[in-house]
């Protein structure tokens, strides 16, 4: 909807399938002086709101095809600002009360009263107008509540957690793999909380050395070290008032966690050759990759400590525990490479969101970040295809999971082969493994094989031969 067309008239879309409801309702709002559209289903409707500058959504939520549930989704991650309102049956408000948190404007319980239908529509538009159209998509809308994009289960619970949490000074402790938004997270909590116009100071516990970390964490006076010239104030003297993030708290030296731990408790320290004792009122978030309990197993993490951080405790799922969330989240990703390398990709392809589910994403969200910057920058149809994808996510993601035992890889590194002729190798065992395999399969057919492989009936052959493997006995590996 380019915006040097933009109607004078509000546009209004009425997306049901009882035609009797669109006609009311659409006499109503044209009285009303308002451009009314409609649809008959939720594919007609998302179909409509692509085509046409729309201003708002009165949606029934049974439909068929495509639901009002589904509609007002997909609706939001377009354009997170539509207001949407939604008409529900008796006995399912709980779905009404999701759409609500899922960025619904409103919803109006069938049947009912034309008036309440127009003051909600007029107070709908006009909230949008005060707001103005251009907020972010991970601002609001279903499926990016707290700048957090996704709607599976583990995220849902996620942002019950963060409603209940974020404006509470208890202490809460991030747990997930890497690029799963662990830090994503503990800026949302101090974003959502009173505190958040103090400061939000971040450690990363990992990158500091680990004779610095008690001047970083505490700050030191004059004469403490040598080099300590001036006082210095630490994070925590910082952060007072607003949140104090520490990340990768698994790192921190053991020797510093008995100080920490007094730190939290007591809510007061003292500066590194300091004597004067400081208070400070600090909301702490830790976040770590580490599995906590094993180090404290292995004596590197006080348990002590371990429990006056775990007060919440959050846990990140890994991308590949909710694949669910992969559309919205390429979505997500589409618009921000768009918009900051001035292309136009307008989604992406069946397929190419088939590969994107099935690959294993050991590096999560910042993983898929990166591959779809990477799609858009390579892209050069409308949507997104499969083949804009890199080799690696597209191409055999199981493959991309093959155990590399401990020991093979340090012997590698020990023995005489170079970095090349290892790769050759094991390149041409699983050639071997993968082309027997596929002989097995198909009983020792050459040419459903080689369709099997993606080759030629007669790459297969050539392959065959240099394998060392006869046609027609496919459990006769040549040996
Ligand atoms: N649910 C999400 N919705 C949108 N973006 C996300 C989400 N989760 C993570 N991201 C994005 O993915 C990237 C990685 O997230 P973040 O840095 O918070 O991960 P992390 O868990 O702290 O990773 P690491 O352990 O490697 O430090 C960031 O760009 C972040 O904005
Ligand atoms: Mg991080």
């Amino acid at each position: 909807m380019p915006p040097q067309m933009l109607p004078e008239r509000k546009q209004v879309l009425i997306v049901d399938d009882e035609p009797n409801l669109r006609k009311i309702l659409s006499a109503q709002l044209s009285r009303d002086g308002y451009d009314v559209l409609t649809a008959e289903d939720g594919e007609q409707g998302l179909a409509q709101l692509r085509e046409h500058h729309i201003d708002l959504v009165i949606t029934d939520l049974k439909m068929p095809k495509v639901d009002g549930m589904t509609l007002l989704r997909r609706a939001l991650v377009e354009e997170p600002e539509l207001p949407i309102i939604l008409i529900t049956a008796h006995g399912t408000i709980d779905t009404a009360v999701e759409a609500l948190k899922a960025g619904a404007f409103d919803f109006v319980t069938k049947p009912f009263d034309k008036d309440e239908v127009r003051q909600i529509v007029a107070k709908a538009l006009k909230t949008r107008e005060l707001r103005g159209t251009d907020a972010t998509p991970a601002s609001a809308g279903q499926g990016a509540r707290f700048g957090i994009i996704g709607n599976s289960a583990g995220i849902t619970e996620l942002y019950a957690i963060l409603e209940r949490v974020a404006d509470t000074p208890t202490t809460a402790l991030i747990t997930g793999e890497s690029g799963t938004g662990k830090e994503l997270v503990a800026r949302a909590l101090h974003e959502h909380s009173s505190r958040k116009d103090k400061p939000f100071i971040k450690v990363n516990c990992a990158a500091i050395p680990k004779e610095l970390i008690e001047s970083e964490l505490f700050g030191y006076e004059r004469g403490a070290f040598t080099g300590a010239v001036t006082s210095k104030p630490g994070r925590f003297e910082l952060a007072n008032g607003g949140t104090l993030f520490l990340d990768e708290i698994g790192e921190i030296p053991i020797e510093m966690q008995v100080k920490l731990l007094r730190a939290l408790q007591e809510s007061e320290f003292e500066r590194v050759g300091g004597i004067k004792t400081i208070r400070v009122d600090v909301r702490l978030v830790a976040a770590t990759n580490r599995d906590l309990k094993k180090l404290i197993a292995n004596g590197s993490f006080r348990e002590d400590l371990f429990y006056r951080l775990n007060v919440v405790p959050v846990r990140l799922p890994a991308l590949r525990e909710r694949t669910g969330d992969i559309p919205l989240l390429v979505e997500h990703f589409l618009t921000k490479f768009n918009e900051r390398l001035r292309k136009k990709v307008e989604g992406a392809e069946p397929e190419a969101l088939e590969v994107l589910v099935a690959y294993p994403w050991p590096g999560n969200i910042r993983e898929l970040e990166n591959v779809i910057e990477r799609a858009v920058l390579f892209c050069d149809t409308q949507k997104l295809r499969a083949s804009d994808l890199a080799p690696e996510i597209r191409g055999i993601p199981a493959m991309a999971n093959v155990p590399l035992p401990e020991a093979d890889l340090s012997a590698a590194l020990a023995g005489e082969g170079g970095l090349k002729e290892h790769v050759k190798v094991a390149m041409s065992r699983l050639e071997r493994e993968l082309v027997s395999r596929a002989l097995q399969q198909t009983t020792g057919n050459v040419t459903h094989a080689a369709r099997l492989l993606k080759i030629s009936r007669k790459g297969l052959q050539l392959k065959m031969k240099e394998l060392g493997l006869r046609e027609g006995s496919p459990a006769d590996k040549g040996e």
